[in-house]
């Protein structure tokens, strides 16, 4: 076993509960890394000695963050459909087609390459863990292609087969082929089931007849719900125990007290809002009601072009009218619960003994500068599993 001293760190944000406001801040901190895991937190004065130190010269540090909303395996550009939108037009679920045909006419190493370079980008930026979704296959060859491509990246793969209908394809026909064929060949490579409940998309029942053979499955559930206008996702994913239920634009105050007595995550996502000048969710609300917020980037060609957490972490404090702590906290432990990975082996998404060691070092004294230099590159180092990745 190695273990490797951290030194020369103004400020750290270990997520510790016990160790006060919601980040758990400590001054002047050390931390100690046993090959992959956390081991010893505190002050620098009190550190035990290790194998090896690294002095960080009076950096802030902060767990590494946990992306738990991506789409980041596809082929092909909507910079065309994101024109017209930005020149008043609205955002059309039906454009996921687009990227359907790009994906299926790309090779496996077309799109291993591109994922490749996205997790590459994202990682150097930060994000040390990250949940990736199938949904441009929507045929169960391509679709199991996905989501294999995925797991060769991350063990958190999402089964979104139910994103939107195929074209000139009978709707409950196609939810029947997804709650089929086409989840028996993915279950071997997924986590999640997730379906897009929304107008245009999947309605109430066909949502629930997706989620519920996914649960079946063994699957956990995920639901992107409320994100055109309001609807039955929210109360759905609540209904039914999901994880989590992403997007939440438009919600009603049933919606936002159903939120708040549950467990399952609102996950946010202010990078899709500004690129679909959606309304953004009423953030302030969802927490005042108790419920649990994380923030991720929903990287992918058509709502949000960037893996960028620390983007999505200063629009949620400048826009949304979360404090500093609120929103990296949610784009780390919220991350983290979103994802069922704050507990059990290996848990993520804090700084904290037994935590993987996933930590994110940015060039300033305090993590308040993600949204006081927003739109700056302030990364400066990243641990990722106790590996120094940038
Ligand atoms: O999360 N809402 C559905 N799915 C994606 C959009 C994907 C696309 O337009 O390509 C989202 O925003």
């Amino acid at each position: 076993m190695t273990s490797e001293l951290l030194i020369g760190i103004s400020e750290l944000s270990t997520n510790d509960p016990e160790r006060g406001g919601l980040l758990g801040r400590v001054a002047d901190a050390a931390v100690v890394i046993d090959d992959d895991v956390i081991a010893w937190v505190g002050r620098a004065v009190d550190a035990p000695a290790a194998d090896r130190r690294s002095d960080l010269g009076g950096r802030a540090v902060l767990p590494g963050w946990v992306d738990s909303h991506t789409h980041l395996i596809f082929a092909g550009d909507r910079s065309e459909e994101f024109e017209y939108r930005m020149a008043g037009h609205a955002y059309q679920a039906g454009g996921i087609r687009t990227t359907v045909r790009a994906t299926t006419d790309a090779s496996d190493e077309q799109l291993r390459a591109g994922l490749a370079e996205r997790r590459a980008v994202a990682r150097a930026n930060g994000t040390t863990w990250m949940e990736i979704k199938t949904g441009y296959g929507l045929d169960v060859t391509q679709e199991a292609r996905l989501a294999r491509l995925a797991a060769e990246v991350t063990p958190d793969v999402t089964f979104l087969g139910a994103h939107v209908v195929p074209p000139d394809t009978d709707a409950d026909d196609y939810v029947a082929l997804v709650t089929g064929e086409m989840l028996d060949a993915v279950r071997p490579y997924a986590r999640w089931i997730d379906v897009f409940c929304e107008r245009g998309a999947f309605g109430p029942e066909q949502s629930r007849a997706v989620l519920e053979a996914g649960r079946a499955a063994g699957l956990g559930l995920r639901v992107h719900g409320n994100q055109l206008g309001e609807g039955d996702g929210v109360r759905l994913a609540v209904e039914l125990g999901a994880a989590s239920v992403d997007h939440c634009n438009h919600l009603t105050a049933r919606d936002i007290e159903a939120l708040g007595s549950s467990s399952t995550v609102a996950t946010l996502l202010p990078a899709c809002d500004l690129s679909t000048r959606e309304p953004f969710p009423p953030a302030r609300e969802l927490l005042d009601a108790g419920a649990t917020i994380a923030l991720a980037s929903n990287g992918n060609p058509g709502t949000s072009n960037t893996t960028s957490m620390a983007f999505c972490v200063a629009t949620a404090v400048l826009q949304m009218r979360l404090t500093i702590e609120e929103a990296v906290w949610a784009a780390t432990a919220g991350g983290a619960r979103a994802l069922g990975r704050h507990e059990g082996a290996s848990p993520i998404g804090a700084i904290m003994p037994g935590y993987r060691a996933d930590l994110h070092v940015i060039d300033a004294p305090s993590v308040s500068h993600f949204a006081y230099r927003p739109g700056m590159d302030l990364t400066f180092g990243v641990w990722e599993a106790g590996a120094r990745v940038r």
